[in-house]
């Protein structure tokens, strides 16, 4: 695979996909700027060397539409505070007036090109749409491991038409991680929560086999034990993961689900607005239930193990940590892989980056990466498009 270091990228224009979905509060102010931070360095190496950059990312899910909350525009601010260059925006990543602005760029300068999901081609990866992106530029550079397990025009498509490679951030990200793909410590345990269901229930199988323990929370947790009828009537996912779920054997050893579960807004027997669900206790299964957290018997049992373990892999929150009153398992969780100093420890993903900077425990993993969803496909050993793309 060849990286930036492989270009000459003097004057040339040079399309840099990043990933900057970064988690934003409800006034669109950035809540974590780990994503943006980290790829600081391949935006600074290109500046140096006389390239036109011109930046493209997606932020949050517009659904192909334009959605002024989710406009590039607190990105661009962002990265004036890390950068001494010019750097402006456009209104949209493809059309008449980004072609003129990006005719106009001098050697140096920044472009953000505006969100790339406002246009539904880009999560088609719709052919037209790819060659109107690559026209754009001369050389195309991917720095966003987080969107390298989707197979999207601006992960997969552009690299048909335009030389290619990986960026500085990419790089490291498949340096550390491949290292210990190859040569994990064990006992392995990952640790799978959060809310993308679809995404991470394809790596459980995987993980069935690889890890030693696989302890699941989050959404991922509460749709399993919903579709199986074991605690919780919710969520309930679309068909394709019903299926996946169905198929997941719970009986086996090395699989750890929630045994209770915090339910809030619920109607229990007993007539509880909130409080702790536990398997095989009273008032289960009811149609209003939703898990927000786990509860104190699940943190002590993925206590046990966790303690074990000598290599640990983490993406996705336990509950909803946001919340004050939903974050105890999540924030439990983290303090005692931080206190297992034996162990070897990635966490990744934006909303897991965020928990530990807000339980300010970021600097006890030893690799955070910027990958939620890639990371866990990269590490249970599933061959990610985009790299492929660029290979
Ligand atoms: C992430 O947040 O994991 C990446 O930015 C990918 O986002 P997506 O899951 O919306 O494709």
């Amino acid at each position: 695979m060849k990286t930036l270091r492989d270009f000459n990228v003097k004057n040339k224009k040079v399309l840099v996909r990043c990933d900057f979905n970064v988690p934003l509060d409800e006034k669109g102010n950035i809540l974590d700027d780990f994503r943006i931070k980290q790829t600081i360095p391949t935006i600074k190496y290109l500046a140096k060397r006389g390239a036109k950059i011109i930046l493209m990312s997606h932020l949050g899910e517009p659904e192909g539409k334009v959605v002024e909350s989710l406009r590039l525009t607190p990105i661009q601010e962002k990265l004036k505070e890390y950068l001494d260059y010019s750097i402006t925006k456009t209104n949209d990543c493809i059309g008449k007036e980004t072609k003129k602005r990006v005719l106009e760029m001098t050697s140096r300068e920044i472009l953000l090109l505006e969100n790339l999901r406002f246009h539904q081609e880009e999560k088609k990866n719709d052919e037209n749409f790819v060659k109107k992106l690559a026209k754009l530029g001369d050389i195309y550079i991917n720095d966003a491991f987080g969107v390298c397990h989707r197979s999207h025009a601006s992960i997969v498509g552009i690299p048909k038409y335009l030389p290619s490679g990986a960026g500085l951030l990419l790089e490291k990200e498949i340096r550390i991680l491949s290292k210990v793909l190859k040569k994990p410590w064990r006992p392995l345990v990952a640790i799978i929560g959060g809310v993308k269901i679809s995404s991470k229930i394809k790596v459980i199988e995987k993980f069935l086999k690889k890890a030693d323990h696989l302890l699941l929370g989050g959404e991922i947790a509460n749709a399993i034990l919903a579709v199986k009828g074991i605690l919780l009537s919710q969520p309930i996912p679309e068909p394709e993961v019903i299926k996946t779920i169905e198929k997941i054997d719970l009986t086996c050893p090395k699989l750890h689900l929630p045994v209770d579960i915090f339910i809030s807004l619920a109607v229990l027997e007993t007539g509880l607005k909130e409080g702790y669900l536990r398997q095989g206790g009273p008032g289960q299964i009811k149609k209003e239930e939703k898990g927000y957290d786990i509860g104190p018997e699940t943190v002590k049992i993925f206590s046990r193990i966790i303690k074990t373990a000598k290599m640990i892999f983490w993406s996705g929150p336990l509950g909803m940590f946001e919340e004050e009153k939903f974050a105890k398992g999540t924030k439990e969780i983290a303090q005692i892989i931080a206190r297992n100093h034996l162990a070897f420890k990635i966490a990744g993903g934006g909303d897991t980056v965020l928990a530990l900077n807000k339980f300010d425990l970021f600097d006890k993993f030893d690799h955070i990466s910027t990958g939620g969803g890639a990371m866990l496909e990269f590490l249970s050993g599933k061959k990610l498009p985009g790299l492929e793309a660029l290979r």
